[in-house]
């Protein structure tokens, strides 16, 4: 008798060494929060499609090309995604994940980004920056709930593994990876500070 795991979705977590991680956070923070104030196109895009919150996806979505802290961060994760790609077992031969966009994301209470997925990317990401005591964590979606039928509902004890949705706490200093099909959501932020984190998507070239 066997019973194999087929067909896995895997998400990787990994922290950053606690001093550079530390060190970068403040430095990340500072710059998140001075792109805010000088991004109006952005604090519009925002207000309409991000209520309550600033994102940069929409205008600054190259961070990593303008700023050497966004850089250093791109260093840093590419050890991670390298050993994430090795993971899902990749052929990369003559090609490589390349970070295309990294973009900013400021959660104020109640501030919320509902299920989605990352069209045209390969390898997404978030890494984050400041994380208050509670605040929300990410939230992935079991990717074949639409075929599941008439299979019946799940113990309220499940393993991780066969729950249809499982939220991974968000930890400044610390990264999560994923295929970019897989869907996700940031639930309302219930805590009354600012929860601050980087994303990003890989593309093989
Ligand atoms: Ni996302």
């Amino acid at each position: 008798m066997a019973t194999r795991a087929l067909f896995p979705t895997l998400v990787y977590s990994a922290s950053l060494q606690p001093r550079a991680g530390a060190a970068l956070n403040r430095q990340l923070l500072r710059e998140c929060v001075q792109l805010r104030h000088d991004d109006r196109a952005g604090r519009d895009w925002s207000a309409r499609n991000y209520p309550g919150g600033y994102t940069s996806y929409q205008t600054q979505c190259r961070l990593q090309n303008i700023s050497p802290t966004f850089a250093r961060l791109e260093r840093l994760l590419g050890a991670h995604v390298r050993c994430y790609a090795a993971a899902l077992d990749f052929d990369l031969r003559g090609r490589a994940l390349v970070m295309t966009d990294c973009w900013a994301n400021l959660m104020r209470r109640q501030v919320v980004h509902s299920l989605h997925l990352h069209p045209l990317a390969s390898i997404s990401g978030t890494y984050y920056v400041r994380t208050p005591r509670g605040c929300a964590g990410l939230k992935f979606e079991d990717p074949r709930l639409e075929r599941f039928m008439a299979a019946p509902p799940r113990k309220a004890s499940a393993r991780a593994r066969s729950r249809a949705w499982v939220v991974y706490p968000a930890r400044a200093g610390s990264l999560l990876l994923f295929e970019s099909w897989l869907r996700h959501e940031v639930p309302p932020n219930p805590v009354n500070a600012e929860r601050v984190s980087v994303s990003f998507n890989y593309s093989w070239f």
